[in-house]
Parts: C-alpha cells; structure tokens; sequence
C-alpha cells in the first residue's frame, strides 16, 4: 500500500478501495471520485514485466528537441505499435532511443505496455461504470521526473469535460508526490487578497495560470511555495487515480509511469456540477454573492 504521511493542514482526501469496493456497488468509485478524492487501489498491482521497463533507455538525449519532447510524454500506442521497420518518426524513436535498436527488447517492451494498457482500461471499465469515455490520451512518462512545481494540471484546452485519471507506477522504485490542496479551496481562500473575481467568466485554465505561476511561482520557483503538503510513495504497479486540476500535486521522485487520461462527457457525471469547470464557476458566484456583506 502505498505509504502515506498525512499533514495535519491539508484536507485528507485520500481513500483506499478495493477492485472488490468498485463493483459492490452501481457507481463504482465514482462518488468519491466526483468529491475530489485521490483514490489509491488497495490490494491491486498491475502484473508489470518490471525488468522490460527498467531495460529501456531513460537517454534521449540522441533525438532531436522536438521528438525528446515528444518522447517525454509519449502514448503507449506508439510503444505498442512501432516495429523497426516503420517510417514513422516517433516509432523509430522507440525503436531506437528507448529500445537501443534491440528488436527483442522492443517486443518485451511492448508485451509489458500491453499488459498495463489493458489494466487501465479494465480498472477504468470496473471503477467508472456509468461513466464512457469519448477521447483518451494514453500517456506513458519513461524519464525520470523530480523535483516538479506544486501545481494543478492545466491541459490548455478548453474542452468542458469531465477527467478521469489513472496512473500506474511502472518502476521498481516508490514514486514519491507531494500533495496539497483542493483547487477551489485554495482560490477560495485567496480570492479577495488576488482579487481573482477578474477570473470570472474567463476559461478556468486563465485562473489556474496565474494561480500556478504568479502566485507558487510556477516551475521557476519549484520546491519554494511555502504550501503544506501531505507526502505520498506509490508502490511499484500501484494504481492511484484523481482529478488533477483539483488536486495540487508536485511530482517529488519518480522514474516511469503511466497516464491515462480519460475524457468523459459532463452529463455521464452522477452530478454534472462537479465538474472542473463548474466547480471554479461556482466559486465565483458564491464569491459574488457573499461581496456586498464583505463590502458592508
Ligand atoms: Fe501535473
């Protein structure tokens, strides 16, 4: 299970469910996903191949900025679907820089891929169960990340929809986040001091900048906002999942991972309203409504 240590000044939304727990149920996890809880899957690893993953090269440094970029955050279909004969950049990307132009690697590397591809579409299948999904992006981070911004996710487009996100650990080691506040409650509670009303009626991702950055200071200052933070180690396999434009997270250490991104549309939702979008609207009516009385 992963190891938790809760801090006393940050809401304690963390839940452990079982697969079991999804389908006692008609709703699965999807009540305590739409209240913004990180749900951790208790008594569940994905059967990783661990070694396929730990033989893949985490160098990209051989391929050019812009495919590194893309390597960054590649989707597991590529991995899946490359062969060492295709033409396509990004599959010989993964032939090549990932896979060391090693034709059996690349096929252990795949048959891995395939087996968390699968658990993510089948864990999302069993905790979602009223939920469809109309687009997916299925990420896969093969690079070590550390040391990341405290920040809530802003995907820059701006698409209403409801998110679902999985992830997976794919590597031996714990991956370590750190992780803070609900979105809304901390707009909340800096709304009059920023003077964030002039977020009203804009696209939330507007709000989430200059939160993100003017305010925590963005990746510039990563590692210097004073926010408290409960500190999480995900076990290697281990399935968490969470909406993060809600939840304030900063990758600390952590070398491979999955994820999966579902987007799901708004009236699938057990409540519609608790949507990202709907939610940060919401706070700026509650706050518009409660400025006479502060004014008086
Ligand atoms: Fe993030």
């Amino acid at each position: 299970m992963a190891k938790i240590i809760r801090n006393p000044n940050v809401e304690d939304y963390f839940v452990e469910r079982t697969l079991a727990d999804a389908k006692a149920g008609p709703n699965g996890f999807i009540p305590d996903y739409e209240a913004n809880r990180l749900i951790v899957l208790k008594d569940y690893r994905v059967p990783l191949d661990f070694e396929a993953f730990a033989a893949m090269s985490t160098n990209t440094e051989s391929a050019d900025k812009a495919m590194q970029r893309v390597l960054k955050k590649v989707v597991s279909t590529h991995i899946m679907e490359a062969t060492p004969e295709s033409t396509l950049p990004v599959h010989q990307a993964v032939f090549k820089v990932f896979c060391k132009s090693d034709p059996e690697l690349l096929r252990r590397a795949q048959a891995a891929m395939k087996v968390a591809h699968d658990a993510a579409i089948s864990i999302f299948k069993t905790c979602f169960p009223t939920y469809e999904y109309f687009k997916l992006i299925p990420s896969v981070r093969l690079t070590q990340t550390m040391f990341e911004n405290m920040h809530w996710d802003n995907h820059n487009i701006p698409e209403d929809f409801q998110q679902v996100r999985i992830f997976v650990n794919l590597d031996q080691r714990p991956r370590v986040w750190n992780v803070s506040h609900n979105f809304v409650e901390y707009a909340r509670s800096i709304y009059r001091e920023r003077h964030l009303e002039r977020f009203a009626g804009r696209d939330p991702n507007d709000l989430n900048d200059y939160v993100c950055g003017e305010v925590l200071g963005g990746s510039a200052g990563a590692c210097l906002d004073t926010l408290p933070r409960h500190v999480v180690g995900f076990d290697p396999g281990e399935v968490w999942m969470g909406e993060s434009r809600m939840l304030a997270h900063q990758i600390f250490y952590g070398e491979r991972a999955m994820v999966y991104m579902f987007f799901v549309k708004p009236e699938k939702m057990l409540n519609p309203q608790r949507r990202f979008n709907a939610q940060v609207e919401a706070l700026h009516r509650e706050m518009a409504a409660a400025e006479p009385a502060i004014a008086a």
